[in-house]
């Protein structure tokens, strides 16, 4: 044999070494390629709407565990929301949390309002801003009353 055929080099399927690196570079280009464009599609994909997600709603509760003027602070991922009995009929949805410094916001029954414990800013229970320094009321959510009960919605 001469030394030629051996350093042209043969792999064990007959194949010349070099035509295998090829094909091998090509695949793995290839497959490097696939793999960028699916990154890319995702990244530029638009995200799902609030409204397709069907986690969006919480059931907070019968509406008469709710006393007029009082609220429950229902707390969905790490945004707590009070849902805020204000009369009878009327329940609505609040952020508990300020728009002025984002303090977590207390609520004080008796004078009814929504209080910031930190800077003195207040709101009514219909969000609106009483005093302080909050540059605009709080915001509101959906609230939904069926059947006695009580949904939150997103
Ligand atoms: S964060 Fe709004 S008054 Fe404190």
């Amino acid at each position: 044999m001469s030394e030629s055929g051996e350093a042209e080099g043969k792999t064990l399927l007959g194949i010349p070494r070099r035509q295998l690196l090829g094909w091998l570079s090509r695949g793995f280009l290839s497959l490097w390629g696939i793999g960028f464009a699916w990154v890319t599609l995702a990244f530029l994909k638009p995200p799902r709407s609030r409204q397709s997600l069907g986690e969006r709603v919480i059931k907070v509760g019968p509406l008469e565990s709710i006393p007029v003027g009082q609220a429950r602070l229902v707390r969905h991922g790490r945004e707590p929301i009070f849902v805020v009995r204000t009369d009878e009929q009327t329940v609505v949805g609040l952020s508990g949390v300020c728009t002025h410094l984002h303090c977590v916001l207390d609520l004080n029954a008796e004078q009814r309002q929504l209080a910031c414990p930190c800077h003195e800013g207040a709101f009514d229970l219909n969000g609106n801003v009483l005093k302080g320094p909050p540059p605009r009321p709080l915001v509101r959510y959906q609230v939904q009353t069926q059947l006695g009960q009580v949904y939150l919605h997103f």
